[in-house]
């Protein structure tokens, strides 16, 4: 890691490292999901997004590919220019077939992907222009409020906001009210969100894709634990920690833990050790499965209207439509 940060990266450490000891030190341990994201947590999601049991994705592309016409259509219903403004745009794989549609349909709008990552952001304001002659892009690097309010501020269009992948399933149902009762504080009546939520199915379907034959999703939990060795110099011994995951199909959540197979003590240079008791879980991510009946009760809960649900043809996902209230 290196020594000489900009003050953003310095204070993005120093967070990181809070994080992790807040985490480490409680009592049940947890490790937050959203650090999993470093190179080569990204690489491995690449994979993940690949394998054979994890269909969410291309469960989504579906809809995407053979939707976005209808898509564009109820976003454009109203006829007036507005931003699509996109949660966690990543590469935007899939909604550059929306964008694409919006396009030829040559309605007025801007393009304002949001992203945490700064590369991200650099490639999609370079590459899309390329792929979309003409459209009007402004990439927004940082945290979602604050990128949000920012992309707001810059004109007084109405909004349609993208926020799709499951990213939303990242979070605890109450987390996850909360985080769309705010989305609505920053919108105003007549805009529009686009949700991606996995819905409850086999929950032996549902546990495959999270728990797969070559251990990719084993790789990605575990890579945390080498991001804390090479970013804080601990010294997990990988090996003696194992990936679990499980499923409630009544609740609905598919959790993934990280057991240590044995009693042992980890180090983070100028903090107290660390002791694990024999299969000790640390908690890693949740990953929310929805009913349709959930899904319409929150959109009520947090104040926007359902006003349509596009599936995929297995009816494996949902990306639905809300309008603010
Ligand atoms: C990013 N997110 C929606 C993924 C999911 O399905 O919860 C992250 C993931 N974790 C393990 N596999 C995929």
């Amino acid at each position: 890691m290196d020594t000489i940060k900009s003050e953003e990266q310095v204070i993005t450490m120093t967070q990181f490292r809070k994080d992790i000891l807040t985490g480490l030190q409680a009592s049940p341990k947890f490790l937050q999901a959203k650090y999993f994201y470093d190179h080569q947590g990204d690489l491995l999601f690449q994979q993940i997004m690949k394998m054979d049991e994890y269909y969410l994705t291309d469960a989504e592309m579906g809809i995407f590919l053979n939707q976005s016409g209808d898509i564009a259509a109820m976003i454009s219903a109203e006829n007036t220019p507005f931003d699509l403004i996109e949660l966690g745009a990543g590469d935007a794989t899939k909604s550059i077939h929306l964008l694409q549609e919006l396009r030829e349909r040559e309605l007025e709008f801007s393009y304002l992907p949001i992203d945490i990552s700064a590369n991200v952001i650099r490639h999609l304001e370079e590459v899309l222009p390329l792929q979309l002659p003409g459209l009007a892009i402004k990439g927004l690097n940082g945290d979602y409020f604050k990128m949000l309010d920012k992309g707001i501020a810059l004109s007084n269009r109405r909004k349609v906001v993208l926020f799709m992948g499951a990213n939303i399933g990242n979070m605890h149902m109450e987390e996850a009210m909360a985080f769309c009762r705010s989305l609505k504080e920053h919108l105003s009546t007549g805009d529009m969100l686009v949700i991606g939520f996995d819905l409850k199915k086999d929950p032996k379907q549902i546990l495959a894709a999270y728990n797969d034959a070559q251990g990719i999703t084993a790789a990605f939990n575990l890579n945390l634990l080498s991001r804390i060795n090479r970013e804080l110099g601990a010294d997990f011994d990988l090996k003696s920690f194992e990936h679990y995951a499980c499923y409630d199909p009544e609740s609905g959540a598919c959790k993934s833990f990280l057991i240590s197979e044995k009693e042992q003590v980890v180090h983070i240079p100028g903090e107290s050790a660390i002791s694990f008791g024999a299969y000790e879980p640390v908690y890693m991510e949740i990953s929310q499965k929805y009913s349709l009946k959930e899904i319409e009760a929150m959109a009520r809960a947090t104040g926007f209207l359902s006003k349509h649900l596009f599936f995929d043809e297995h009816k494996y996902f949902v990306d639905a439509v809300w309008i603010v209230d």
